[in-house]
């Protein structure tokens, strides 16, 4: 079984395999991705700078935070040891950046294998021999230094090689590190003991939090994925219309207090409302209530990053997996979006009939249209972010929780495997689902209204929530 975060992992393997036959110039997508038509080159160099730089912060405060001891030890089989992450993060940036686009020899050849996230399961990773965290730092430092030495000087216009070009694998480096930041969180979030991360509440709901319960998206065609955006990884490409008839969506994601209705009516004890798979892991693992949460003298509490609280009534749920998402959604009369219904509800703008970067426009995100980027470490209440709603007036899409949504992880019609087959086709299929906005955890480097996750619908240690659908 695939385990989260195997996902992103996959999505950066590996050198051994471009050394087996993959040739970026011969990629049969090479002609025309990335595609970045209006976008100055230095422009993209001062953006793939920051985004390197800022990843390394992110990186820096994860692994600093927790003494050796805790970067060396396994929190959770599901996840690795912080060091793994630390040196798989300098391994990738090594392959990609230093060898495939510098064409530099290997600095250590010996770890490769060690940190390719196909050859060594997670629960199997800390009897490896790993580098030790000093060796780790050192080791993803000298990368950095050398990677950024090559950016000053790489030729991102429109007619390099296809990783060059737009500035791709830089763009796809910065991403990569920010997935295993998240990766990285959710281990801090599994381990047990005092906090070792702080910071400040999301802002709160504006114009006391009155959103409507649902927004009403109009029938019609939309622009679904994208042909233009430079650093959109293969998935979210091409740009092709898809006709979504009218529909219904809730405002904002389901809320902690709604669920918890669903569990104190019996959601959990009840068949009617899961598929056969999901019951049979209701069952088996005797779930009744989101991860993290537990009852306690007759109130719901959950741990949050080392701190036991009430469980907030109107924050986003969090911590379920597809099934319960799935479950809720059909107690509640209704159903998951799919995911052409998410993104038209998200990007789509009537008014001039072409579909936006984020749901508030084509300008990145900035802190008040989001919460993106660990800069909280929750989600906001229900009617925050005013500045960040969509056309349809559907708020907080993009940020707080990833959203499940019904359908299954395919390829876009005229899909091209850029730049190899692990980076998403070999995921493809009825076994992931698709999450769409991102949470609170990625950062806007990882985020677009086009951004494509998926994952399997049992997983819950992600930072994962839903909204609701019905039709018009
Ligand atoms: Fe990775």
């Amino acid at each position: 079984m695939t385990e989260r975060h195997e996902v992103p992992e996959g999505r950066a393997a590996t050198g051994r395999r471009r050394s087996d036959g993959f040739d970026p110039a011969r990629s049969p997508a090479a002609a025309g991705f990335p595609v970045a038509p209006d976008i100055d080159p230095e422009a993209l160099r001062r953006r793939a700078l920051d985004a390197l730089v800022s990843a390394r912060e992110r990186t820096a405060l994860l692994t600093d935070s927790v003494d050796d001891g805790e970067l060396t030890a396994q929190h959770s089989p599901l996840m690795s040891p912080l060091v793994w992450d630390l040196a798989h993060i300098g391994n990738q940036e090594e392959q990609w950046l230093l060898r495939a686009v510098g064409g530099r020899e290997a600095l250590r050849p010996e770890i490769d294998g060690l940190y390719n996230a196909f050859e060594h399961s997670r629960a199997a990773r800390p009897s490896l021999p790993l580098l030790a965290p000093a060796e780790a730092r050192t080791y993803a430092s000298d990368v950095r230094g050398r990677a950024l030495d090559l950016l000053e000087a790489a030729p991102l216009h429109e007619g390099g090689r296809p990783l060059e070009r737009a500035g791709f694998a830089f763009g796809m480096i910065a991403q990569h590190e920010q997935q295993h930041d998240e990766t990285m969180l959710i281990t801090h979030q599994l381990r047990t003991g005092p906090a070792a991360l702080t910071a400040p509440p999301p802002p709160g709901p504006v114009d006391g939090g009155k959103l409507p319960d649902e927004v009403l998206v109009p029938g019609g065609p939309f622009t679904m994925g994208t042909s233009t955006e430079p650093w959109a990884l293969d998935n979210e490409r091409p740009a092709h219309v898809r006709e979504v008839a009218a529909f219904h969506l809730d405002a904002s994601p389901v809320s902690c207090g709604a669920y918890l209705r669903f569990i104190e009516e019996g959601g959990y004890r009840d068949e009617r409302w899961w598929v056969p798979e999901g019951w049979a892991m209701v069952r088996e693992h005797g779930l009744e209530a989101p991860l993290f949460w537990r009852r306690e003298a007759g109130r719901w509490l959950r741990r949050r990053f080392g701190v036991t609280e009430p469980v907030p009534d109107d924050e986003p749920v969090l911590h379920v997996s597809w099934y319960e998402a799935d479950a809720y959604a059909r107690w509640a009369g209704r159903r998951l979006p799919t995911e052409s219904e998410w993104e038209k509800a998200a990007r789509h703008d009537p008014a001039s009939g072409r579909s936006r970067r984020y749901p508030w426009g084509d300008e990145d995100p900035t802190p008040e249209h989001a919460n993106l980027g660990q800069r909280h470490l929750r989600p906001a209440r229900s009617g925050a972010y005013p500045q960040g709603r969509a056309p349809s007036g559907a708020g907080q899409l993009i940020g707080d929780v990833w959203e499940w949504t019904a359908s299954d992880f395919l390829p876009y019609p005229g899909f091209a495997a850029f730049p190899y087959r692990e980076y998403s086709e070999v995921f493809f299929g009825p076994g992931h689902k698709v999450l769409r906005g991102g949470s609170f955890a990625v950062d806007r480097v990882a985020c677009r209204g086009t951004f494509r996750n998926w994952d399997l619908p049992v997983r819950r240690q992600i930072f994962s929530g839903f909204r609701t659908a019905r039709d018009a």
